[in-house]
């Protein structure tokens, strides 16, 4: 297989139903909450991508049985702190900020030193974020390079809960902390800006101790240590991250319809459908469900021929925080100047995307002017590319790929977009979906 895409045709119209694979976020909270759980749970349509198998094979590493068959995935945990393993262990996150944050976690009591290590683009973020709260639990960290990958961490017989104000809108901060309020003693409480609350549904739909007060900015939550938590069963929706890519290629497409099946449509992931909205985007939310807290619909999207700029709400950021590559993309084509502000924390992501997003633009011949944390979008609703574009040295950010992707069906162009498996991160079967679409082989 070819290690770049070259794409110099823009995409024709088309009608299609599609299903996106399951939703990144939930996939690892399952493998991570059932490792905690005692007997045999299973997981159905969990995301089989890199991330999750790195979720999987670190729940190994600690004595935790997993079997993975033809349709389900199943763990046989032992209970919340129930890991066992030898000394020297390592644990690799590989690319995933999710895994690496929320399994430590899962670690505050680690008997023996556990290392912590990931690949190029995870070892370049932040981990003080997390190991800060979970060192008042009592766990203690050591670093190589400052406050990133590779650490080192060994737990403390002794946790307890602790007070912890969140305070950048990140859900992984959040549910690390909550999942090692599982290992302490007492009660944990959070104050913590609005971010995705799957933790939280999942907590509540297994018993375990948690309420939850809401007010506009923060929720404040207070987690107990639970007796046990039962096995359970879990099929995982598709992903509106994932999702997203679609709804913008549509958008962006000629005369198109686009159907996806069976999305999490949770509130605090819709910023993506909020936003495009409000710039014109036509889309339609069908056979509205709920299971086991989450929300669920089929997503229907038409083209639009009228994009409009938008000064984005800042309280909308954390809920389209994977998104803002693809929306910017619209922003590209919009009429009209576009405004993001408050959105720093794309550089923190497994790309600098704040950076990386401009780029692009810039690269399309789009003008943007970036700050440290707001980027402007001078869009051109007749954009049309003539040049070369050649995507790379990117840290193989999935997103970027797929942005990237995206904007050449919809832009025109000829773009060679290097790191072809960077999308083996999250999504595995984008470009197999693509081909589906566009009824080619790319
Ligand atoms: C995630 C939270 C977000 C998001 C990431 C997945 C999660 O990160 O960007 O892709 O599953 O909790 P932050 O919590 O750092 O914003």
């Amino acid at each position: 297989m070819s290690k770049f895409l070259l794409i110099n045709k823009k995409i024709l119209r088309f009608n299609k139903k599609i299903s996106v694979s399951g939703d990144k976020s939930l996939s690892i909270r399952w493998v991570l909450l059932a490792s905690q759980a005692i007997g045999k749970s299973k997981g159905y349509n969990l995301l089989m991508s890199e991330d999750v198998l790195a979720a999987l094979e670190a729940v190994k590493k600690l004595g935790i049985k997993v079997k993975v068959q033809k349709n389900h995935c199943e763990i046989h945990g032992n209970g919340v702190n129930g890991f066992k393993y030898k000394k020297n262990l390592i644990l690799n996150a590989r690319n995933s900020g999710t895994l690496g944050r929320l399994i430590l976690g899962l670690l505050i009591k680690s008997p023996q030193k556990i290392k912590l290590i990931g690949d190029k683009s995870l070892s370049t973020r932040d981990f003080s974020r997390i190991t800060l709260p979970l060192e008042k639990f009592g766990a203690n960290f050591n670093y190589k390079t400052k406050n990133r990958l590779p650490l080192t961490i060994l737990g403390s017989q002794s946790t307890k809960g602790i007070k912890y104000l969140e305070n950048k809108g990140s859900a992984q901060c959040k549910s690390s902390v909550m999942f090692a309020a599982l290992n302490a003693s007492g009660t944990t409480s959070i104050k913590a800006k609005k971010s995705r609350n799957h933790t939280e549904l999942l907590f509540k739909y297994l018993k375990i101790p948690i309420q939850i007060k809401k007010t506009k900015k923060y929720d404040f939550i207070s987690v107990k240590q639970p007796k046990k938590i039962k096995a359970f069963n879990y099929q995982i929706p598709g992903d509106i991250s994932s999702s997203a890519f679609f709804m913008v290629l549509t958008t962006l497409a000629d005369n198109s319809e686009l159907l996806i099946k069976n999305v999490n449509i949770n509130p605090s992931r819709t910023g993506i459908i909020i936003i495009l909205k409000k710039m014109g985007a036509k889309i339609l939310l069908k056979n509205k469900r709920n299971y086991r807290g989450e929300k669920i619909a089929d997503i229907l999207i038409k083209s639009s021929s009228k994009i409009k700029a938008i000064n984005c709400p800042p309280e909308l950021n954390s809920s389209a925080i994977d998104e803002f590559l693809v929306i910017f993309l619209v922003a590209a084509k919009a009429k009209g100047i576009s405004y993001f502000k408050d959105v720093s924390e794309l550089n923190q992501k497994e790309s600098p995307r704040l950076n990386w997003g401009s780029k692009i633009l810039n690269m399309m011949g789009v003008k943007t002017e970036l700050t440290k944390n707001s980027i402007k979008i001078y869009g051109q609703p007749n954009l049309k590319i003539k040049r070369l574009i050649t995507i790379r040295n990117y840290l193989k950010d999935h997103r970027i790929f797929m942005m990237s992707t995206i904007a050449a069906l919809t832009c025109g162009g000829r773009w060679i977009i290097h790191d072809k498996d960077s999308i083996n991160t999250s999504f595995p079967s984008f470009l197999k979906i693509i081909n589906k679409i566009s009824n080619k082989s790319l």
